[in-house]
């Protein structure tokens, strides 16, 4: 029986916020010829002719309405944002008390969580993954106490490409008093489940997605969290008025209606993941190469450190994962085109 009552994790600057009003908020459309002259834009257009001289809708009402349907939620449980940093930034601000509450990170992880707490003074408990990349369900339940205020999982995970099993996702879900946000950023790119459907039957789950990744649309910078209604509301806000500029909605409206086109990529880069996979196994530098759900690969290799900076003198930039729990001398590699993976094996078979 899950205890969570988003009242007790609210901040009371929170609870008591007045949210700003915008212009577009309180008018947004009209009838045809409607004279806008409420929000101070230029009425005469944009330099160079474009047509971004309005301010974006900010509550996002059509793209939340058809990225809710592609999930199978109700627009009331989206929120659109800045990129998914984004909303990992706004739940800090609304649940977190700085130089009070804590949170609880499974390292190795995506890096933003630490340093999201850093910028709001919270304490980041860390409980590794174990030996296998899976969360310690029982230590996590052990650390809970009622200023653990978010718990922080990632699945696929950042850098492991490893994915939380359900059954210990619903144990956490069950005991544990805070928020649970289970990161999906990766999520397309696997063949396991999204966590999305456990939204209506927990309250406390908030499910990060973004279409940074899959989508290839990171320049844009739109991420979505999908949770309770209540969730969504306080996230509204809080959030800046116009965080998500004309264009990305104009954009990735269009976009969303072709889910076959991300499953044309996704499936390109299954491809070129499972044959980089393979010819970096063979690589005598390489001593394993994990199984990932995401499009990279963590690969153990003799000396991480020497290995980056050899690849950097070639040009080839990879992210040096070895200073993190569990991922001694490992290197994460993300799958690229054909070519860019042929550069990447030939260079470092020279370098073995
Ligand atoms: C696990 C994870 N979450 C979120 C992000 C960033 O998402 P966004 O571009 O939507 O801010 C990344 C980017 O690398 C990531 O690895």
């Amino acid at each position: 029986m899950n205890l969570f009552k988003i009242e007790s994790l609210l901040r009371d600057n929170i609870k008591d916020l007045k949210p700003y009003s915008s212009a577009r908020d309180e008018f947004s459309s009209g009838a045809a010829g409607t004279v806008f002259l409420d929000a101070n834009e230029n009425s005469l257009g944009s330099v160079g002719g474009g047509s971004f001289n309005r301010y974006p809708d900010p509550r996002q009402t059509k793209l939340r309405a058809k990225f809710a349907k592609l999930r199978g939620v109700k627009a009331e449980n989206v929120f659109l944002g800045n990129g998914s940093d984004e909303a990992v930034d706004l739940l800090y601000r609304c649940f977190c008390r700085p130089g009070i509450d804590r949170v609880l990170t499974c390292p190795p992880t995506y890096g933003m969580y630490a340093v999201s707490a850093a910028i709001n003074d919270i304490e980041v408990i860390e409980i590794p993954l174990d030996d296998n990349f899976e969360p310690q369900v029982e230590a996590i339940l052990k650390s809970d106490n009622p200023s653990t205020k978010i718990l922080f999982l990632c699945s696929p995970n950042n850098p492991t490409g490893s994915s939380l099993n359900r059954d210990d996702l619903t144990l956490l879900l069950d005991g544990f008093s805070g928020l649970v946000v289970v990161d999906e950023a990766y999520v397309d790119f696997s063949l396991k489940n999204s966590s999305v459907d456990l939204v209506s039957k927990y309250p406390s789950l908030v499910v990060l997605q973004t279409f940074s990744k899959a989508w290839g649309l990171a320049g844009l910078r739109l991420g979505a969290a999908i949770a309770s209604s209540e969730v969504i509301e306080i996230l509204d806000r809080v959030k800046p008025p116009y965080n998500v500029n004309s264009q990305t909605q104009e954009l990735v409206l269009e976009l969303i209606e072709d889910y076959s086109a991300v499953e044309v990529m996704v499936d390109e880069l299954s491809t070129l993941k499972e044959e980089l996979s393979r010819a970096l196994a063979e690589l005598s530098v390489v001593s394993k190469v994990f199984q990932s759900d995401a499009n990279f690969l963590l690969v153990r290799v003799d000396d991480a450190d020497v290995l980056y900076d050899e690849l950097l003198k070639e040009n080839i930039v990879v992210r040096n994962r070895s200073r993190e729990p569990g991922c001694e001398n490992c290197l994460r590699l993300t799958v690229g085109t054909a070519s860019e993976n042929k550069k990447l094996i030939e260079t470092l078979g020279r370098l073995s």
